[in-house]
């Protein structure tokens, strides 16, 4: 038992605030996250946070609704006299939009991050930020972790032989590489993508040795799936035999599922830093829990730890 640790969730990922909280064996914090009958989001923090180290957990991936519970929480547990506030965001949404790359386009990564440290967040632990160069956009301790080893560990027993990690992208070779080495030292090989428009991918080459492998593919964010099926139909038309899919942040957006069912991917892994509608989940995903990986920052943050190690 942790003293004077306290977890809170929103709604967006109840079912892993809960396991976080089992993992550090204390029980969720009570607090009531509803509704006025306008659909106004109400809050009430309902225990004594008074001197208290702070954990809320949650995503924010859409509604904006889960971005404004967050927010809202914050200032809730601040003006109850929290010693400290840690915003434990398993996917850090609006990140897509990270700079100024054409005209007249927001930085919705930087509106996020100034919101949170207005309504009082005094550090951010997050996984897989779509660049790492949001952590700047920050003035508190941002603590950023990689599912990687989660992954890695449930690839314990993958067939390593003829195996290749590919990225679907060049924006995340880096990722790819580390998997790489992780693995054994496996060849990467890099999808040449390019988005005419938003959510629509064309994969235009691929660079790297793949005909007669097997293909990793490493992605931060699956979420209509064109990315990474466009990418399998790539690596078989370039001879790759069976590809498997590790995706962190599963978005899902639209028929996804179906699709990515339907395609050439024939393993598909994902973690719950996005809870999944019951009606896109099936047995073809397969969702692995970060619970231990976050509880354990959780401990090392609230007992004054490095948390270095956790990120590989
Ligand atoms: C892009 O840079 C990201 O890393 C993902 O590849 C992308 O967001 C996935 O989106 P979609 O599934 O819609 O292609």
């Amino acid at each position: 038992m942790e003293e004077n640790l306290k977890v809170f969730s929103g709604n967006a990922n109840l079912e892993l605030a809960k396991e976080i909280c089992d993992v550090l064996q204390i029980t969720l914090g009570k607090a009531f996250v509803g509704r006025f009958s306008d659909g106004e989001i109400q809050i009430k923090i309902e225990e004594n946070v008074r001197g208290c180290d702070v954990f809320i957990v949650q995503s924010t991936f859409p509604p904006a609704e889960n971005l404004f519970e967050l927010l809202l929480m914050i200032d809730a547990v601040r003006r109850s006299s929290a010693k400290r506030i840690t915003a434990v965001i398993p996917y850090y949404g609006y990140a897509r939009q990270d700079k100024k790359d054409k005209p007249r386009v927001p930085i919705s990564a930087k509106v996020i991050a100034n919101l949170l440290e207005s309504s009082g967040a005094d550090r951010i632990l997050t996984i897989d930020l779509h660049v790492e160069q949001i952590q700047g956009f920050f003035d508190i301790p941002v603590d950023h972790l990689y599912a990687a080893p989660v992954f890695i560990e449930h690839l314990q027993d993958f067939e390593r032989k003829d195996l290749v990690v590919v990225s679907p992208d060049p924006g995340r070779v880096n990722r790819a590489r580390a998997m790489a080495k992780r693995l054994g030292n496996l060849p990467i090989a890099i999808i040449d993508k390019r988005r005419p428009s938003p959510n629509i991918a064309e994969v235009m080459n691929v660079v790297g040795e793949v005909k007669g492998k097997n293909s990793l593919i490493i992605d931060d964010i699956v979420d209509s799936g064109g990315t990474i099926i466009g990418a399998s139909e790539a690596l078989k038309r370039e001879g790759a035999l069976k590809i498997t899919a590790c995706c962190t942040h599963p978005l899902l957006s639209g028929n996804a599922s179906e699709k990515l069912q339907e395609s050439k991917i024939e393993e598909m892994i994902v973690t719950n830093t996005i809870s999944i509608h019951p009606e896109k989940r099936n047995a073809f995903l397969q969702v692995l829990t970060i619970s231990n990986l976050l509880g354990e920052a959780i401990h090392r943050i609230h007992t004054e730890q490095s948390v270095s190690t956790l990120f590989v």
